[in-house]
């Protein structure tokens, strides 16, 4: 289950603003880590939101697709590729519902998607490692439990929260290069700024 009752109404009224809620910049561990991504490759984002993930990357030369469950973000992030002058296919569909091509992207992007609960994590992480074909690269942002202390950003919700150990086995299928605890400060918009405390992981699909 995702966090809320009704993760849709939830995050359409959280993005019924003028402005962008987590700020039109790409996530710095992303823009960190793209260079892994095969060049011009099929890359998925995950649950993106008002869409400043995917734009970025079609603006690198990637061909991007992108789903999230709030039309109101999907809106968005469509206004924001248009605005790039880039084109991006974007769907609003639940994650646990959408129809996940297998072995079709050479990149799936995963950026605080942490509103997953162990049960449907466990199926959102499968369906992402299926997605990738041979070869293909993850690159995943979350928080850890020591965001609690922190409060700025994140579900709030010790479930929710990654730890290097439950990367390593959920990703085992995967090469991880790398997977990285760490503290550093935020500033991506009004819900994730300040102090965090943050797990980034790189992980490659073995060929064959
Ligand atoms: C913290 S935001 C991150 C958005 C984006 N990845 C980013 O980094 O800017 C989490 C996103 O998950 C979406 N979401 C929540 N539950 C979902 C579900 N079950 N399926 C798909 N998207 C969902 C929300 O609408 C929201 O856009």
């Amino acid at each position: 289950m995702s966090g809320f009752e009704d993760p849709a109404a939830t995050w359409n009224a959280r993005y019924d603003t003028p402005g962008y809620l987590f700020g039109t910049e790409p996530n710095a561990f992303l823009r960190e880590q793209a260079g892994c991504l095969p060049a011009g490759g099929r890359v998925l984002c995950v649950a993106d939101g008002e869409g400043r993930n995917s734009v970025w990357l079609a603006r690198q030369g990637h061909r991007v697709e992108a789903f999230d469950i709030a039309e109101q973000g999907v809106a968005k992030a469509r206004a924001l590729a248009q605005s790039a002058g880039v084109s991006v296919r974007f769907d609003v569909a639940d994650a646990d519902r959408w129809a996940w091509p297998v072995a079709a992207y050479d990149g799936v992007v995963a950026i605080f998607i942490q509103f997953a609960d162990p049960a449907l994590r466990v199926r959102l992480f499968a369906r992402m490692v299926a997605a990738l074909r041979p070869g293909g690269v993850l690159i995943l942002q979350g928080y850890t439990p020591a965001q609690l202390a922190h409060g700025t950003g994140g579900p709030g919700k010790l479930s929710h929260l990654y730890t290097e150990a439950m990367l390593r086995a959920d990703f085992a299928a995967l090469q991880i290069r790398p997977l990285r605890d760490y503290e550093a400060d935020l500033d991506e918009g009004e819900r994730h700024r300040g102090r965090s405390a943050l797990i980034g992981l790189v992980a490659l699909k073995p060929a064959g």
